[in-house]
């Protein structure tokens, strides 16, 4: 075990100066992609504050956060969804008077609906095949949304906030990354990697010169952890 944790320490010791919160490589604003409905996180999560999980409530529990289904969209902008065939639906709000732009693609949404077909997002986040990142390993060990997404409540289309580079991953894992109070303390208490460190050393394992090389590190560095 103790071999496992080590492995990857020396070689990755390179890559230790690519630091910075968004890393080389972190996306604008304007690279955001055209999407099907101009749907705003701003009118959502930051007007509306609609909590991010109510929409992607597969982040805590699953590899994928996942994005909503036209029913979940429905079950707000059309009135008695549940009941209502969705031939005949009709747009509860942004009325008609509230705004015309934002009527018309709320409009595009009861259209899906009616034709029963999923929207054709287009996918903002892709890291390459070779990676795996689990979202309920980093959200229930309470980091934010936020701290790699960056400011979505107050996007109205988003973007790729932070640069998806190896380099990035490993600096947070090694704990040079900079996270909220909170978030580190939640993190210390349940990172699997930092208790599985304070279990060795109360064993009285010798730890090398790991500790002393990354001091706050908080996930494994092991490339296995990230690559098939
Ligand atoms: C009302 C539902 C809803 C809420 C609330 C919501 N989202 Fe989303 N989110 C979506 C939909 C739909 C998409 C796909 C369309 C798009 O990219 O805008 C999406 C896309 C995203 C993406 C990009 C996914 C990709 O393609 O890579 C991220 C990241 C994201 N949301 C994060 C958040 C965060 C963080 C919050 C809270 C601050 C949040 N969302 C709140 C519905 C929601
Ligand atoms: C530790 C960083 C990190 C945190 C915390 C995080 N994400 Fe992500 N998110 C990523 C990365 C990296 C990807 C790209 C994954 C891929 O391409 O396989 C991603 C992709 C996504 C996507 C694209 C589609 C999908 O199904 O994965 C959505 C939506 C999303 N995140 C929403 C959220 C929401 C909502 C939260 C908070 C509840 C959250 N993320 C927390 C790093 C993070
Ligand atoms: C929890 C309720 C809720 C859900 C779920 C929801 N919306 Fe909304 N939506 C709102 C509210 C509230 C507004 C603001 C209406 C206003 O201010 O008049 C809004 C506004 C909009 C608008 C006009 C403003 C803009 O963002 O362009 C569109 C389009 C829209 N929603 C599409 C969607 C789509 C697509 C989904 C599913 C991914 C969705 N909504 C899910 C509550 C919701
Ligand atoms: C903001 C900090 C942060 C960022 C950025 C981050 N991680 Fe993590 N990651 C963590 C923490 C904390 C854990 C939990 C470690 C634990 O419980 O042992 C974790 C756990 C993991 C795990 C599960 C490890 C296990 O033993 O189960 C994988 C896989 C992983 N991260 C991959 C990635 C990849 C790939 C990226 C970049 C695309 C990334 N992480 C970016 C903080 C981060
Ligand atoms: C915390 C997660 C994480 C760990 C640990 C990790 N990697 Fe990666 N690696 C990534 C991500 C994310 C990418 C894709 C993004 C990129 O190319 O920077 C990547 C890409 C790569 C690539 C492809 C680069 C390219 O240009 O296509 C190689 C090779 C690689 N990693 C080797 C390793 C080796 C060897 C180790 C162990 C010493 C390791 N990785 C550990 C996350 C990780």
């Amino acid at each position: 075990m103790t071999r496992v944790l080590f492995r990857a320490g020396t070689i990755l010791l390179a890559l230790g100066a690519i630091a910075g919160c968004r890393g080389p490589g972190a996306q604008l604003p304007a690279d955001a992609p055209m999407q099907p409905i101009a749907f705003y996180h701003s009118v959502h999560a930051g007007q509306n504050e609609i909590p991010c999980m109510y929409c992607h409530y597969n982040a805590d529990r699953s590899t994928s956060a996942g994005v909503p289904s036209v029913q979940l969209c429905v079950g707000c902008h059309v009135p008695g969804s549940v009941v209502t065939p969705p031939a005949q639906a009709t747009l509860a709000f942004p009325s008609a008077e509230r705004d015309s732009l934002w009527n018309a693609e709320a409009l595009e949404l009861v259209g899906y609906w009616q034709r029963q077909e999923a929207i054709p997002w287009v996918r903002i986040h892709n890291l390459p095949a070779h990676v795996q990142f689990p979202h309920m390993s980093h959200v229930r060990v309470g980091l934010q949304c936020q701290t790699c997404h960056g400011p979505v409540e107050e996007m109205e289309e988003v973007y790729q906030f932070s640069s998806l580079q190896m380099g990035w991953c490993i600096s947070c894992h090694r704990g040079e990354l900079p996270l909220s109070d909170t978030e580190q303390t939640t993190v210390r208490e349940r990172s699997s990697f930092v208790r599985e460190l304070v279990t060795l050393a109360s064993e009285g394992e010798n730890l090398g010169g790991f500790e002393g090389t990354y001091p706050d590190q908080i996930a494994s560095t092991d490339c296995l952890v990230c690559h098939y």
